[in-house]
C-alpha cells in the first residue's frame, strides 16, 4: 500500500493529481457496490444539486448524477475499510504536503446512462476548505467504447488526460486548481466521491 501511496503522492506533486489503479481488495469494492444498490433500492438517493449544502441547485444541463451522503456514525464494513484507506492516505497527504486535513466527506454517485457532468472545479467559491478531491469507482467490466471518462484538464485548460471509471480505481486531485468533466455514458456510472478538508478559514 505504501509504494501506491507514494507514487501517488509524487503525482500529485508534479500535476496536482495522480491515481492509485487498485486502492481496495476485489471484496471491498463489490462491497461498495452491494451497499449502494441496497441504498438506492431504498430510494435514498437524491438528484445531485450544485453549490453549497442550503444553497444548491439541480440543474441536469450541468451535473445528471444522483447522489447519496455517507453517515459516518453508521457505516458498512466496507464503507469503513474505505474510511479507514483514506485516513492512512490523508496522514500520508500531511506530511508530505503539510496541508493540515482533518476531516473526510464523501457520497454515493450514480450517473444514469447518458448523464455527465461539465467541466468544473470542486472547491467551492465561498470556501476554500476542500482541498483534495478523492473519487473511487465501482465499476466492473468498464470499457472506452462506455463512454462516462473523467476528463482531466492541464493547465493550459485545454489539452486533458481521460481516466476511465473501474472498479477499485482511486483519483485523488487538487480541488481547487484541477478542472475536470464526467463525459456521458452509456451504462449507469457507479463511484464514491469525497473530499479532504482542513478546517475553515
Ligand atoms: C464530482 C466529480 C468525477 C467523477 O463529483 O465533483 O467531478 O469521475 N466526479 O465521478
Ligand atoms: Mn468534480
Amino acid at each position: 500500500m505504501q509504494a501506491t501511496i507514494d507514487a501517488l503522492l509524487d503525482s500529485i506533486a508534479e500535476k496536482d493529481w495522480g491515481i492509485v489503479e487498485t486502492c481496495l481488495p476485489h471484496e471491498a469494492v463489490q462491497g461498495l457496490k452491494q451497499d449502494l444498490l441496497h441504498k438506492q433500492a431504498q430510494g435514498l438517493f437524491k438528484q445531485a444539486g450544485v453549490g453549497k449544502a442550503g444553497e444548491a441547485q439541480v440543474l441536469t444541463q450541468i451535473r445528471g448524477d444522483e447522489t447519496l451522503w455517507w453517515d459516518e456514525k453508521v457505516l458498512t464494513s466496507s464503507e469503513q475499510l474505505y474510511h479507514d484507506y483514506i485516513n492512512t492516505l490523508q496522514t500520508a497527504l500531511n506530511q508530505a504536503f503539510f496541508l493540515g486535513l482533518r476531516e473526510f466527506e464523501c457520497h454515493y454517485a450514480c450517473y444514469p446512462a447518458g448523464a455527465f457532468y461539465q467541466k468544473h472545479l470542486d472547491s467551492f467559491r465561498k470556501s476554500n476548505s476542500r482541498l483534495i478531491s478523492c473519487i473511487l469507482y465501482l465499476n466492473e467490466d468498464w470499457q472506452a467504447e462506455h463512454g462516462g471518462q473523467l476528463r482531466i484538464y492541464k493547465p493550459d485548460n485545454e489539452a486533458f488526460e481521460d481516466v476511465l471509471p473501474t472498479a477499485g480505481k482511486l483519483v485523488c486531485m487538487r480541488s481547487d486548481t484541477v478542472w475536470h468533466e464526467v463525459l456521458p455514458a452509456t451504462r449507469t456510472r457507479y463511484s464514491v466521491t469525497g473530499w479532504l478538508r482542513r478546517q475553515e478559514i
